[in-house]
Formats: C-alpha cells, sequence, structure tokens
C-alpha cells in the first residue's frame, strides 16, 4: 500500500459553501427540462471532483501510463468548491435532480462533506431535495460514511472487483487489502446510505471466477450489485475483445446456480436489472460493450478541469470555465450547459460498439480517472 497516496488532497480554495447556496429554481423559474436533438432530457449529473486516486486499477489507471511522473491537474488546475456549486446550480436549474460525485476517487478530495452538504442543500424546480449520490472505491467510506450520511449523501456506490483478497490486490495494484473495503460497504449499510450498489468489472481470466462468490457475499443484504463489461478506456493497453466477458455470459454464471427473475429498468438506468428468485439479492449488468444503448440517455459528466463531456465517449468538450468566475452572471454557466445539450445528439456508444464489430478500433477512448465513468 503506498500511505501517500491516500492522503487528502486539498480543493482549490476554501469558502463559506452556504453563502454559495441559492435556490435555482428561484434563479431561473422559467427554465423547463432541457431536451436534446434525440429528445433527451437532462436529468443527471456526474461530476468528477478530483483526478487523482489511491488506486491503480489495472482497467482504468495502470501504473505504467499513471505513475509518479503523470501530470495530473495541480490545485489551480481543479474547479474550487465554489466553481463546482456553481455547475451544479446551473445543472439543477435545467431541471437535474440528480448528481453523482466521482472522480478519480471522490473521498480524496478535502472538504467533500462539505461540499455534498451545499449540494443537498440546493432545491430542485419543483421544490424537492437534489439526491447526491457517490461513486468510490471504498477505501476510506469506513471511517466517512457516517460524516458524509450527516451531510446529507443519499446514496453509495462502491467498486469492488474481487473478495478474493490476493486478486483484489493485484486488480488494485497498490496492495490495498479486500477486508478494508467490505468494512466500508458495511460502515454504508449501516448508516442507512441505500441502496449501497456495489459495481465489479469483470475480466476474463482476471475476476471472471468471482461473479459467484460475489453473489453469495451479498445474498440477503441490502445491497445491489451489478457487473460491468470492461470498457476499452485511455491508458490500459491490455484492453481487448477478448478479455470482454459479455454481460449475457456472466448473467449465465449466474442464472446456472440460481433462478433469475428480470426487474423494470427506470428511466436512464444504465443496467438491466434481475434478482434472484428467491428475492435474497438485487443484480444488474452492465452491457457497455455488447449491447452500448444510447436511446434513453439523460447524463452529462462534467470533469474537474471544468469540462462538459456530454458522452463518456464524446470526440469533443465544452469548457464551462469562463462561465464560472464571480464576475459572471448566475446564468451565464446554465445557458452554456443549455446550448450545448439542446444541439446534442450523439450515439457515440453505439457507434463506436459497430465499428468494434467490424473490426476497426479507430474510435476515441476516455481517461476515466478524469471524466468519472
Ligand atoms: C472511474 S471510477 C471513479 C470512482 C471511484 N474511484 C471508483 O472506482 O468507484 C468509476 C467507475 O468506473 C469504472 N471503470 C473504470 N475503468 C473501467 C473500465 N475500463 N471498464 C469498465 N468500467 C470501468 C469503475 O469500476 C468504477 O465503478
Ligand atoms: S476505477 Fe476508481 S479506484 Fe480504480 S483506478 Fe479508476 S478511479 Fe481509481
Amino acid at each position: 500500500m503506498q500511505a501517500a497516496l491516500v492522503q487528502e488532497v486539498p480543493a482549490a480554495a476554501s469558502l463559506d459553501l452556504q453563502a454559495l447556496v441559492a435556490d435555482p429554481a428561484a434563479a431561473d423559474p422559467a427554465s423547463a427540462v432541457c431536451r436534446d436533438q434525440l429528445g433527451r432530457p437532462l436529468r443527471d449529473l456526474r461530476l468528477s471532483v478530483i483526478d487523482r486516486c489511491n488506486f491503480r486499477c489495472t482497467y482504468c489507471m495502470p501504473k505504467e501510463r499513471f505513475g509518479r511522473d503523470y501530470p495530473f491537474l495541480s490545485p489551480e488546475q481543479r474547479l474550487s468548491d465554489a466553481e463546482l456549486l456553481r455547475i451544479v446550480r446551473a445543472f439543477v436549474s435545467l431541471g437535474v435532480e440528480k448528481v453523482r460525485l466521482t472522480g478519480g476517487e471522490p473521498l480524496l478530495r478535502k472538504g467533500i462533506e462539505s461540499l455534498v452538504e451545499a449540494i443537498a442543500a440546493m432545491r430542485t424546480l419543483d421544490g424537492g431535495q437534489v439526491e447526491v449520490a457517490m461513486t468510490t472505491n471504498g477505501s476510506l467510506l469506513a471511517r466517512k460514511a457516517r460524516s458524509l450520511r450527516d451531510a446529507g449523501l443519499g446514496r453509495v456506490t462502491v467498486s469492488l472487483d474481487s473478495l478474493d483478497d490476493p486478486v483484489f490486490r493485484a486488480m488494485n495494484d497498490v496492495d490495498f487489502p479486500v477486508g478494508r473495503v467490505l468494512e466500508g460497504i458495511e460502515a454504508a449499510c449501516a448508516v442507512g446510505l441505500a441502496p449501497v450498489k456495489v459495481n465489479c468489472v469483470v475480466e476474463c481470466g482476471t475476476n471472471d471466477a468471482q461473479v459467484l462468490p460475489l453473489v453469495e457475499h451479498f445474498r440477503g443484504s441490502d445491497v445491489t450489485l451489478r457487473f460491468i463489461e470492461y470498457m476499452d478506456v485511455e491508458g490500459p493497453s491490455a484492453w481487448s475483445q477478448s478479455r470482454v466477458v459479455p454481460s449475457g455470459e456472466i448473467r449465465g454464471m449466474v442464472e446456472r446456480a440460481h433462478a433469475l427473475l428480470p426487474v423494470a429498468r427506470r428511466d436512464g438506468e444504465t443496467a438491466s436489472n434481475y434478482m434472484l428468485a428467491d428475492g435474497s439479492l438485487k443484480l444488474g449488468f452492465i452491457s457497455s460493450v455488447s449491447h452500448p444503448f444510447c436511446g434513453d440517455c439523460t447524463r452529462a459528466r462534467v470533469s474537474v478541469d471544468g469540462r462538459l463531456h456530454l458522452c463518456l465517449f464524446a470526440t469533443s468538450s465544452v469548457d464551462l470555465r469562463p462561465h464560472l468566475g464571480a464576475d459572471r452572471p448566475a446564468e451565464a454557466a446554465a445557458q452554456a450547459v443549455r446550448q450545448a445539450w439542446q444541439a446534442r445528439g450523439d450515439r457515440y456508444s453505439e457507434l463506436r460498439a459497430a465499428r468494434l464489430a467490424s473490426g476497426k478500433r479507430q474510435y476515441p477512448t476516455v481517461r476515466m480517472s478524469l471524466v468519472g465513468g
């Protein structure tokens, strides 16, 4: 374990967060739900709060690429808390009701609880509470679950690729023990960050033998277990189609041991949902490679350098930073986001899958740890 990697990273600037929380609906009462060219409403914001991570998952930030000399963003290059809140307010004024904080590893951002608290204090267009969720590797969750819940975090998704300690340590590549992540998951369940979701990226020959042990481990708990296909992202040179275990195969592994019942997918949800027929576990399968589906994508992403990405695999992004200064009107960022979303007509995931099927691999990949998965 590289102890130095687990320190909290300071935000670019400290500030009185509550002073920045205004009612976005009041700021722009005329705004309606924003739709793109394909009629997709903007509903969710995935906000990356840091590009650093204390893990070096081989499928995301392999050490050979993200070594000690990797040019991570400096504190000045990362959005400050004030800028992040301006962004969230802009999205909420456009109808967004759910904000997911991600990274890198979001729990490495210093003052993350204050950020959660300020977002949770915002109101949606119809006066409800903005839902704040987080995706984390769980390494710091055991000690932070309660303070995050108290700050207003509603839900948490924890990445966990193996229950087998040597396999887990090899996949995070910093020798981090699986037991500490399991403690984090238990702490999250205990304080009511529910439903806790557990994400497992399945890589052929590395952790596919872990599918059933994970199912058995979480049976009878409140955890929803989701299996994700290994995607071709920027960094891991080891990716190849042969290392992807298609969701159909993963589901088959589970079905050979347990009967499954399909469960309806909610709007904008990425997973195909099932439950064990005895009701003891909810399962999701995310088929980003074998069955990408762009038709009901309601999600925008903002990376911590202030760029708006309309898709994980978008070929371009919009710089929101010029609209975030204290001298800019409050609606400036919202206008920029609205303009970009309304012009959106992309289906990147479907198109790149078609290229892949035809044997071509010249499509853009994404730096997952910057854009946030
Ligand atoms: C980039 S991480 C950021 C949040 C946090 N560090 C974590 O791991 O949960 C967000 C999600 O992206 C997933 N991910 C990263 N690289 C991936 C890849 N090559 N294929 C599929 N999922 C990937 C991770 O498993 C994780 O669930
Ligand atoms: S998947 Fe998450 S924990 Fe793993 S290297 Fe990427 S950002 Fe870090």
